[in-house]
Order: structure tokens, then sequence, then C-alpha cells
């Protein structure tokens, strides 16, 4: 888990805003509704962030910090955003035996974030699952749909320098080259 909270930019946060004001009208605010409230929610932005916290907060005249609380003790709900690009990294006692913890800093460091948070340009997430149910390839991660076998820092690289590659091909050529 995180320390880090995610700041929307002004402009985004005006429209999460927006959007969840328009979500609580089909709720009642007595506190039984929280949780669909905030599954709601996610379901809409795809995370949960500080000011649809105080949103909820405010519907409901449940205090914020209880929201944040209960936000933070559920796995299901995320409070960073989805990445363009997701990654999984497998802790499960295979991967866990076999370098998951070094294939998991390799990840941290490379993409500067810690797991459960998003890079500032949101083209990766990061986060650690348990047992992904192919314990022969130990260390795995799961990158978007991808399970990549044996991954170490190395690999980490390789793949990195792909996505890096991928993202340079997209860019439309300099016309005045
Ligand atoms: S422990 Fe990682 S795939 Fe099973």
């Amino acid at each position: 888990m995180t320390g880090k909270v995610w700041q929307s930019s002004p402009a985004a946060a005006a429209a999460n805003r927006r959007a969840v004001k328009a979500l609580l009208r089909h709720f009642s605010p007595a506190r039984r509704h929280l949780i669909p409230m905030l599954q709601a929610v996610q379901a809409r932005l795809g995370f949960i962030p500080a000011e649809a916290m105080l949103e909820v907060a405010g519907f409901s005249s449940i205090p914020a910090v209880e929201i944040y609380e209960v936000v933070t003790f559920y796995n299901q709900f995320r409070r960073n955003p989805p990445g363009r690009h997701s990654v999984r990294v497998c802790l499960g006692t295979a991967c866990h035996m076999l370098g998951g913890y070094i294939a998991l800093d390799a990840w941290q460091r490379r993409l500067e974030i810690e797991s459960g948070e998003t890079t500032p340009d949101r083209e990766f997430d990061l986060d650690r699952v348990a047992c992904v149910g192919c314990c022969t390839l130990a260390p795995v991660s799961v990158v978007d749909d991808a399970t990549v076998a044996r991954c170490d820092p190395t690999r980490v690289d390789g793949l990195l320098l792909g996505f890096e590659q991928a993202a340079n091909a997209r860019k439309p050529r300099d016309a005045a080259a």
C-alpha cells in the first residue's frame, strides 16, 4: 500500500466532482449505501480520487476521514488512476522464493513509483498480486494481459524499452526533418 495521494489537475478534479455529483443523485445518503456509492464512483472514474471522497462526504454527511479509511481498508478500491499499461508482480510463494521481490524492486526503480501507484504520466500502474496460477514460470509479472515468465531486472528493462520504442513510433514525425 502506498502513502502517496494522487493529485488530479484542477480541470480533472472539477470534472470528477461533476461526475460524482451526477452519480450520487441515484443514491440515498444513508450510511449503509456508502460501499455501493464508492463502487459506483470507481466504476465511473476507474479510481477514487480525493475530490470524489469529499463529494461523497458532503452528500452522505459521513466525515471525510471515515470515507478515506473505508477506501484504504478495502483492496477493491483504488486511490490511483489506472495507467495505460498495468503491471502486476506476483509475490505468491513460488515467485517470492524465486525473486519476485527483485522483480518488484526493478519495476519500482525503473518506473519511479511504489506498488499501488501510477506514474504521473498515467502510462503505467504497478501492483503486487498473489499467485496468478503459473508457478512453473516463476518469478512472474503480468503486463497488461501478457504473462511474463522468469521476470528479472533485465527482462523488466527489455519490456520497458519495447514500450518506449512503441511510444516513439506513435509520435508524429517531425515535419521539419
Ligand atoms: S506464485 Fe507466482 S504464479 Fe504462482
